[in-house]
């Protein structure tokens, strides 16, 4: 996939810095030419004799050789790349990327880069939920870098949370995406509805549902991966909201509605992912309603259904909807995909493991009008991926 491929990749001082081995033999086998830059830091954790050895090439860290006065040319080398990937990138360089230091050899071959630009952070999770970690790295994604992002996981510190570098392996499937990205959907515009609505009864209690948004949220990245401009109303999640993407926060199922309508009006196709409401309290007590002996009722009143309001006014533009079943799977979602008038829908089933709620994986089946197509158990990133292909053949044919 990497065939012919030129890759600056840069360690910085991280302890991940040990996978920069593995990543750095994974891109030499997909047929990519490497170069390593490291920065002074970076050879603690790693010699520069193991990654020379795996890039076939002498390692790169400073300006210039003090036995001969040779010239390492960041210029050239910004020339030759067709992407710098820096893996790991610790919080140092990040906020050094942001405002132009240029105090070793990476930098300035950053600064002189007219490759695609790519970063792995890796750092203790305090370090990563920073806010100006996170404000550095919204910059540089303004400013079109592609943000690779850490995992939760273990780290070196023993603490637990984000900020582990992602895998290897994960990394180079989104350097390939990102070589042979061609931003297919690049000028069109997406809605994608994610998350729970929640339906207050009274300013305590409130009535939700298990749907943490991420299956929505994996969507509204790989959209905006391929250029989409993408809208994402969200209801409650405890996700970060994917790079490049608009997130308007919504709390009931009216509020979505309300959201979703207004910005349907100049969207080129919607996904409709959310876990909407199918009821909600039709009174909203001011005040906490006190328990007596007695038993309660509390009347509910039916909510307005989003997906149907934009099928009803779709004309010729996509929209996908989701079906979460338990029982005659196929034949409800059928019926939503007709009543809808829905492009196609996506069926999980709660009866599937690894499918549904609060996973990170799903198991689903694509029907449209003329087929059904039932995949394997796959990550929600790689759902979103079949989900996003199947909607960008169908807006690029429209
Ligand atoms: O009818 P049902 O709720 O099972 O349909 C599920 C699909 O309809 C999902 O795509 C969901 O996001 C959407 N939906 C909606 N507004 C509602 C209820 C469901 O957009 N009020």
């Amino acid at each position: 996939m990497l065939t012919g491929k030129h890759i600056i990749l840069g360690i910085t001082g991280s302890i991940a810095a040990y996978k920069a081995a593995m990543l750095c033999r994974l891109l030499v086998k997909e047929g990519a030419e490497v170069r390593v830059v490291m920065t002074p830091l970076a050879k603690q954790f790693i010699t520069p004799l193991t990654m020379a050895t795996l890039s076939k090439h002498p390692i790169l860290v400073e300006f210039f050789n003090p036995e001969n006065g040779e010239w390492n040319s960041h210029v050239s080398l910004g020339e030759w790349a067709d992407m710098l990937l820096i893996a790991p990138a610790t919080a140092n360089t990040l906020a050094k990327m942001v405002t132009g230091v240029a105090d070793n050899l990476l930098l300035t071959t950053y600064l002189s880069a007219r490759s695609k630009v790519a970063v792995a952070p890796a750092m203790d999770l305090d370090m990563y939920a920073h806010v100006t970690t996170q404000q550095n790295l919204r910059t540089l994604a303004e400013r079109g870098v592609a943000i690779i992002e850490p995992e939760a996981g273990e780290l070196a510190s023993g603490l637990v949370g984000k900020g582990r570098m992602a895998e290897p392996e994960e990394i180079v499937r989104q350097v390939e995406a990102l070589l042979c990205d061609k931003k297919r959907l690049a000028g069109k515009r997406y809605i994608v509805t994610a998350g729970a609505t929640i339906e207050p009864i009274d300013p305590v209690r409130y009535i939700t549902n298990h749907s943490t948004g991420k299956m929505g949220y994996a969507i509204a990245e790989e959209l905006a991966r391929r250029g989409a401009e993408v809208k994402l109303i969200s209801g409650r999640t405890n996700l970060d909201t994917p790079y490049g993407v608009e997130r308007v926060d919504v709390l009931t199922a009216e509020d979505m509605y309300n959201a979703a309508v207004e910005c349907w009006a100049d969207a080129d196709g919607g996904v409709m992912c959310a876990a909407v409401a199918d009821y909600t309290p039709a009174h909203v007590a001011d005040h906490k309603l006190k328990k007596s002996d007695d038993d309660m009722h509390i009347e509910l009143c039916r909510t307005k259904d989003i997906a149907k309001e934009l099928g009803a006014t779709k004309e010729s533009r996509v929209l996908v909807g989701f079906a979460l079943e338990t029982d005659n799977e196929e034949f409800h979602a059928e019926g939503k995909l007709q009543r809808k008038n829905l492009d196609f829908i996506v069926l999980n089933s709660l009866r599937d493991k690894g499918a549904g709620f609060r996973g990170d994986t799903n198991k689903v089946t694509i029907i449209d009008h003329s087929t059904k197509v039932e995949h394997p158990l796959m990550s929600k990133h790689d759902t979103a991926k079949v989900i996003v292909d199947k909607i960008e053949s169908i807006t690029l044919n429209k």
